[in-house]
């Protein structure tokens, strides 16, 4: 079976998406067969494997693929038709063997109100009691038809029931952060939401009503992977002070606020599988400074910033060898994310 991983931080723009892509992209140039899920209506996942710059463009692409997205894939659950749902057929990232994605749909939220009633277990639970579990079915028999050892899940920003029931029936998370006061405030957040969510999945897997859905609710076992810092700036190789100072707040938040709630609440590994991995007692997964530039090349492209050529950013020169050297640094953080997220998951053993 599959491992899923989701990415969730309730804060919009601490880099979920391009984590996702660039990890997931990654982790398939480790031989990992990955699928990536775009359960954010904002789309911005599949706008990175997709050409979405026409008007209209995700229109079409609906119109001509029907029931190719996540929102299309699971409306035999929501709108109750007495077929059984069926395994996505994925984009294929067409440069990237090994790496598909399930698009998301700009109309998900549309979701998000039965499956909020579904999943407050009241009495009218029977009528809807397949909701809860379509997901993780829906994502499992996907996998599966792509033979995926991982499926990646890009969240949106916030705290409805669809990030709910998709962090509390994942395998592990992590959480993308930026070094800013708002990435503070979200790990005291964090650490109060997660636990609430997996004590109701605990309490969701007990009911019958779940339990002999058509899609019964998973087993809920979720673990924290840990932390992914993003999007500062350096000077001399290292963070600014300005920089630095939030590093050091966010690391006090997790180390004093998060661990503690998490491992209360069961969702921690043991400290050695961390430690094996190189992380400490800042649970560190990677730190990945601006991409500046090379966004740009990187978006145009559809590619990872860690995958661009010389002609790719058509530079010349020394000018190309300072752009090699961060092309290269970069891809040295990726890699040495992808191979934590695998020692972590025991994905190889
Ligand atoms: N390391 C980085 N350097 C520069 N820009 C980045 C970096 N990571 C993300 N971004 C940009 O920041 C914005 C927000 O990132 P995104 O991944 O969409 O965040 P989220 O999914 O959390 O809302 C995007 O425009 C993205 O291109
Ligand atoms: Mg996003």
């Amino acid at each position: 079976m599959a491992t899923k991983i989701a990415l969730f931080n309730n804060k919009g723009g601490v880099s979920k998406t391009t984590t996702c892509f660039n990890l997931g992209w990654m982790l398939a140039e480790k031989g990992k067969r990955v699928v990536m899920v775009d359960a954010d209506p904002q789309c911005n996942l599949t706008g990175m494997v997709l050409d979405l710059s026409g008007e209209d463009a995700l229109e079409n692409f609906y119109r001509s693929n029907p029931g190719r997205n996540l929102k299309d894939a699971l409306e035999p659950a929501f709108k109750s038709r007495p077929v059984p749902l069926q395994a996505v057929d994925c984009v294929d990232v067409s440069t990237r063997p090994g790496l598909f994605l399930i698009p998301g749909h700009v109309s998900l939220s549309e979701d998000e109100t039965s499956l909020g009633i579904a999943q407050q277990l009241s009495e009218s639970l029977q009528g809807l009691r397949n909701l809860p579990g379509s997901f993780a079915h829906l994502l499992e028999i996907t996998a599966k038809r792509y033979d995926a050892d991982i499926v990646l899940i890009d969240l949106s920003p916030g705290l409805g029931s669809i990030n709910q029931n998709l962090v509390a029936t994942a395998d592990y998370f992590l959480v993308p952060c930026s070094p800013d006061v708002f990435s503070v405030m979200a790990i005291d957040s964090l650490s109060r939401v997660v636990p609430r969510w997996t004590s109701w999945a605990n309490r969701a897997v007990k009911l019958e009503a779940l339990s002999d859905a058509d899609y019964p609710f998973p087993e809920p076992n979720l673990k924290f992977l840990g932390v992914v810092v993003q999007r500062f700036r350096l000077k001399s190789g290292q963070p600014t002070r300005a920089f630095q100072r939030y590093f050091d707040k966010l690391n006090d938040a997790v180390e004093q606020t998060l661990i503690p709630a998490f491992s209360k609440a069961d969702l921690m590994l043991s400290r050695e599988q961390y430690v094996e991995a190189g992380m400490d007692s800042h649970y560190l997964l990677a730190q990945i400074s601006d991409f500046n530039t090379l966004i740009a090349h990187s978006q145009q492209l559809r590619k990872p910033v860690f995958t661009l050529t010389q002609s790719d950013v058509g530079r010349q020169g020394r000018l190309w060898g300072n752009t090699e050297a961060n092309i290269n640094n970069f891809r040295k953080t990726f890699e040495e994310l992808a191979d934590k997220v695998i020692n972590l998951t025991l994905i190889d053993k």
